[in-house]
């Protein structure tokens, strides 16, 4: 694997979700192929569970791991072409990311929306110039449309819990303050895509996500109805599509409260995290006996480990 942006790009899903179960049985069991290996992990914007879920991944696998935050103690990076550097960026990104790949066998990069263009954001463009000019195989860590490993994770921890074949899972957008990117919503409905199961998108008028994603899906603005005889509740915010990076409404009627997770079927409750508690969930929710939001980071090394297990092996 030389590129992993989407998890359309892991192929057959049952082959990959077998090969995420051998690493979760054992972890250690692919130390050669990692031994004097590097990963560079480049962060745009800040992260928990990805900068240590991934070098704990790179860890298990026998990498050494070197992790840059672009903007703590690196020189500040210009991304546009034509631009005349005379302000405060001294680098240009077409100088850096070929020099990171000399450092490095395979990249990471964490690149979110930044809501200046939609165009841009969708065509990826930062993430897309890594990979055209590192010379070295690279793979998204949340990037401006798409959390392929977030989504992966999602799937491993779906197949741990369910208990039938094709469970319900009702994906529902709920408030936050801030404006946030459609990555995980779009991201997860692929992964829903290739999974099979009965997927449900609940979001107000105004958030309809891009139909690229949304193909096929039944989208509700009414949650009530979406909730009912739901398996798995996926909660998170974004901001409008339609309206890029605007947020349109705030209504806390859309917070999962445990009088919603009680039209389910008893669902599981998920989220990635970071969660804004008593925005989009309530805190007996999340602190529930069927709240996943823990299993799903932990299966965040294992997503992790088996993208960089494949990018290993094509090296
Ligand atoms: N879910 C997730 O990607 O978390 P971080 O932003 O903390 O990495």
């Amino acid at each position: 694997m030389k590129v992993f942006t989407s998890v359309n790009q892991l192929g057959d899903l049952n082959q990959a979700l077998k090969e995420a179960f051998e690493i979760k049985k054992n972890p250690f069991g692919n130390q050669e192929l990692g031994k004097n290996k590097t990963a560079l992990l480049v962060f745009f914007n800040n992260s928990l569970r990805t900068r240590l879920s991934t070098q704990k991944a790179a860890m298990n696998l026998g990498m050494n791991v070197i992790v840059l935050d672009v903007n703590q103690g690196a020189w500040k990076l210009e991304t546009e072409r034509g631009v005349i550097m005379d302000g405060d960026k001294s680098e240009h990104l077409l100088e850096a990311i070929p020099v990171m790949g000399c450092y490095c066998d395979v990249i990471g990069v964490r690149s979110f929306a930044q809501f200046k263009s939609k165009e841009d954001d969708y065509n990826e463009v930062i993430l897309n110039q890594f990979i055209k000019y590192s010379g070295r195989p690279v793979f998204s860590m949340e990037a401006a449309t798409r959390h392929p490993l977030q989504t992966l994770a999602d799937i491993i921890t779906i197949e741990e819990h369910k208990t039938k074949a094709r469970p319900k899972v009702v994906m529902t957008w709920a408030p936050h303050p801030k404006a946030l990117p459609q990555a995980v919503p779009n991201s997860f409905a692929e992964g829903m895509d290739m999974a099979g199961y009965d997927f449900v998108i609940a979001n107000p008028e105004g958030y309809d996500l891009a139909p690229e994603f949304t193909k096929g899906v039944t989208v509700l603005h009414n949650q009530d109805e979406a909730l009912e005889g739901a398996d798995f509740v996926y909660a998170k915010n974004w901001a409008s599509y339609e309206q890029y990076g605007q947020v349109l409404s705030q209504d806390r009627s859309w917070t999962v409260t445990s009088e919603k997770m009680a039209l389910t079927n008893d669902a599981f409750f998920m989220h990635c995290l970071p969660v804004r508690r008593n925005m989009i969930v309530s805190d007996d929710v999340i602190e529930g006996p069927r709240s996943l939001v823990i299993p799903e980071a932990a299966n965040r090394v294992i997503s992790a480990q088996t993208v960089l297990k494949r990018m290993l092996e094509s090296l």
